[in-house]
């Protein structure tokens, strides 16, 4: 049995506590002889800046690049308000997707039966949803140069981001997008603003032209960012596969994660180029929350992200496909049963903790035989 190397990064805030249910699902893997795993701790965010004084240490680094895997839990919370920029938490998390290359960021939003009513929207409209958002991960506004602040002559200061995209950069986020569209779907939605950014045109352009050279099979449409998100509240179901870069992916993916009821619900992969020689690619896996610093320790966290994100760390690093339609089963299972964590209860129902819910998927792994 291969074992697989496994960086854990909980983080701060809920990160520890949703991640120490991954760790009993791991413990549980193992035991059943299903799968080994060799797995290293690190700190990320602010618990890494109170040890090391830098968001994610040179150790940590060393251990990422060379782990088949990061599950990484969250980042940030008030205490760490006012460390220097590039110290804050988040740093932690953008060195690892840059460092890394991580530059396909794949989250799903999916809508189990037994939550459609956990929605702020009409059940019929998010009822059986399966949508996945390809947001490109490791360009645009994220990382462009110059990125600062400047003092004007006048004493007024100037703030600057800078949106910028390369076509090897679009083309190789929009291949993601068709592969994954081909084993779903197979239509690819691709959002950009055209109408006022040179980027979108070059976007736009960029993935026409893949689309006519390798992917005609696949659906394409275009459509204006802004009109994505209306759209995503109107009627989700329109979509299969949303391909965006990395700013509006970061909004769109928010919208895409409430409609299935819960931010606590959502898994996300992040993976890199495969790597010619070994046919391995670089991932790190993350839940699509935060680290929600005003639960932290009560014991009110939805682990549901972060053992779904060990589901895709066990289907796309690892290849144990059956093991992740097993777990992602037992997440479903557990919902169906009507086992639910606070942010998905029913107002005046009972709810669970956090590690009362990832008992109940061990239990669901184990009834599945
Ligand atoms: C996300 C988060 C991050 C982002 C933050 C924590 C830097 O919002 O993963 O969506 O903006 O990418
Ligand atoms: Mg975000």
């Amino acid at each position: 049995m291969a074992t697989h190397k496994l960086l854990l990064l909980p983080g701060d805030g809920i990160g520890p506590e949703v991640m120490a249910q991954v760790e009993t699902v791991v413990s549980w893997f193992e035991k059943r002889g299903l799968a080994g795993f060799a797995i290293e701790k690190g700190l990320v965010g602010g618990c890494a800046y109170d040890a090391h004084k830098q968001a994610i240490s040179e150790g940590d680094m060393k251990l990422a690049q060379d782990a088949d895997a990061v599950l990484f839990g969250a980042v940030g919370g008030p205490k760490w308000a006012d460390v220097p920029y590039q110290h804050r938490p988040e740093a932690g998390l953008l060195r690892l997707r840059k460092d890394l290359g991580l530059f396909a960021n794949l989250r799903p939003a999916i809508c189990y039966p037994a939550l459609a009513s956990a929605s702020s929207l009409k059940p019929e409209v998010v009822e059986g949803l399966d949508i996945l958002i390809v947001r490109e991960l490791t360009g645009g506004v994220y990382f462009g140069e110059p990125k600062e602040i400047v003092t004007l002559e006048d004493g007024s200061k100037r703030g600057v981001d800078t949106q910028v995209y390369t076509t090897p950069e679009i083309d190789r986020i929009c291949r993601v997008a068709f592969e994954l569209a081909r084993t779903r779907r197979n239509k690819v939605s691709s959002a950009e603003k055209h109408n006022v950014m040179k980027t979108g045109v070059l976007w736009k352009q960029t993935v026409t032209a893949l689309h006519a050279k390798d992917y005609s099979d696949v659906e394409l449409e275009h459509v204006l960012a802004d009109n994505c998100a209306m759209q995503l509240v109107r009627w989700p179901k329109q979509y299969d596969v949303i391909v965006t870069d990395n700013l509006f992916g970061d909004i769109l993916s928010d919208v895409a994660a409430m409609l299935t009821g819960s931010l606590g619900m959502l898994p996300s992969a992040s993976l890199g180029a495969e790597d010619a020689a070994t046919g391995k690619r670089k991932a790190l896996y993350e839940p699509v929350h935060g680290s929600a610093p005003d639960i932290a320790g009560k014991g009110l966290a939805n682990p549901i992200a972060m053992i779904g994100s060990f589901a895709m760390a066990l289907r796309y690093s690892f290849g144990a496909i059956e093991a992740a339609d097993r777990l992602e089963g037992a997440i479903a299972d557990v919902l169906g049963s009507g086992t639910r964590t606070k942010d998905i209860a029913a107002p005046g129902t009972n709810a669970v903790s956090t590690s009362e819910m990832g008992a109940a998927i061990v239990k669901a792994l184990e009834a599945r035989g």
